[in-house]
């Protein structure tokens, strides 16, 4: 394994404490929400929607009791988890290490901090959003630690006292969306780190900011396992995502029997930089893993992204003596020691590696849902 690369640590007491916290979740709310009907719950998470589709820039209606409930019951659960992940492939690499403050830029109800928090303790902690209505409540119903701090303000502007930046991570999670600009004085940080949606537009927005970023002077830590320009960014049918089985917990499925969105699968785009650089990799290359295992016709394939090219790994299930490699979508992969019976096939974005029976050592795993009784 290359150095500074952590273990892959499936049975993590972190994932075991995500699911408690997102169990927890209801019992947090004011008692007046408690009281609500899931059907009841799932009419102001539609109306939430709702609002979104017909006016979607305008401001967030956190003033209103009903909109809150409906963020804290249904986004908040699913940001934390995908936020979680994310900063999961982060600790992998030891990306939070000697990190001790965090901003929460655009913190809504707080489910980025909560994540973070889940992972570390920091030494201070600050959400930031404009509306004060919705920090208020993050305060009072995020499991977030007591010494969390909260400024209304808008995210471009800089504190007056910053706390020390070279340890000091900025986390915006699903807010650029809002606001294309990363705020400058973020650039002063050591850590940044940006989510948003997976879907194609967003993903491929967020993809193209790798370049600014270095420009200012950091280094991506993840998802790219390179620091060459994206390779899927050359055609417009690719983008970047990663994605996490929802470790739902019972009053979720309860809720979501009245919805008709399903969430058994979260994805998410993301960026993970530095201004110091990431570990070095080993004389092997590392890939990412950015698609799904797709079975067809007896032959596997899956898309990897590494040093600047995208290419597909292939296998036959039938063929290999060894077993099917076991990679899902966002993993960090290493190429074997010893290659065997490699075959280089296609090129451009056909290009695909015939494994053969290689095993590519997985450095990087999420858990799954079998996880979860360990
Ligand atoms: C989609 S929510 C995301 C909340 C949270 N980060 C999450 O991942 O669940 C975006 C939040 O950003 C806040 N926001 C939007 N523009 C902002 C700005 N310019 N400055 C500060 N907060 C802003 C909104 O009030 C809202 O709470």
């Amino acid at each position: 394994m290359s150095q500074g690369l952590h273990a892959s640590d499936k049975s993590n007491s972190k994932w075991l404490e995500l699911q408690a916290q997102l169990a927890r979740l209801p019992s947090r709310l004011p008692a007046s929400a408690q009281s609500l009907a899931p059907q009841q719950i799932a009419d102001q998470i539609r109306q939430l929607s709702n609002y979104y589709i017909h006016s979607p820039s305008a401001v967030s209606p956190w003033h209103e009791p009903w909109a809150r409930h409906a963020l804290f019951s249904y986004y908040h659960p699913l940001n934390l988890t995908r936020v979680w992940a994310a900063a999961e492939r982060g600790r992998h690499l030891g990306f939070l290490n000697d990190l001790h403050h965090l901003y929460d830029l655009g913190s809504g109800s707080g489910a980025a901090a909560q994540a973070l928090s889940l992972q570390q303790s920091w030494t201070s902690l600050e959400l930031r959003d404009v509306s004060s209505a919705i920090l208020e409540f993050a305060l009072q119903v995020a499991e977030l630690p007591s010494h969390t701090r909260h400024t209304t303000a808008r995210l471009e502007t800089r504190p007056q006292n910053l706390d020390d930046p070279r340890r000091s991570l900025a986390v915006l999670a699903h807010v650029l969306t809002e606001n294309t600009e990363i705020p400058s004085w973020v650039f002063e940080l050591e850590a940044l780190m940006i989510l948003e949606p997976s879907t194609r537009d967003d993903a491929r927005r967020l993809q193209a900011r790798r370049e600014t970023l270095m420009a200012q002077g950091f280094h991506i830590w993840a998802p790219c396992p390179h620091a060459k320009p994206c390779p899927l960014l050359r055609d417009e049918r690719d983008w970047c995502h990663d994605a996490i089985e929802y470790p739902a917990p019972p009053w979720w499925l309860d809720l979501e029997a009245h919805l008709p969105m399903k969430n058994q699968r979260l994805t998410f785009s993301y960026l993970l930089a530095r201004k110091t650089p990431p570990p070095a990799p080993s004389s092997r290359p590392l890939l990412r893993v950015v698609g799904d295992v797709l079975a067809e016709k007896g032959k596997s394939r899956t898309l990897t992204c590494s040093d600047g090219d995208r290419a597909f790994l292939s296998w036959f299930p039938n063929r290999r003596q060894s077993p099917e490699p076991t990679c899902r979508r966002g993993d960090l992969l290493e190429w074997p020691s010893a290659p065997t019976n490699f075959e280089k096939r296609g090129q451009d974005e056909r290009q695909e590696w015939r494994i053969g029976d290689a095993d590519f050592p997985i450095l990087s795993q999420l858990p799954d849902r079998n996880d979860s009784n360990r």
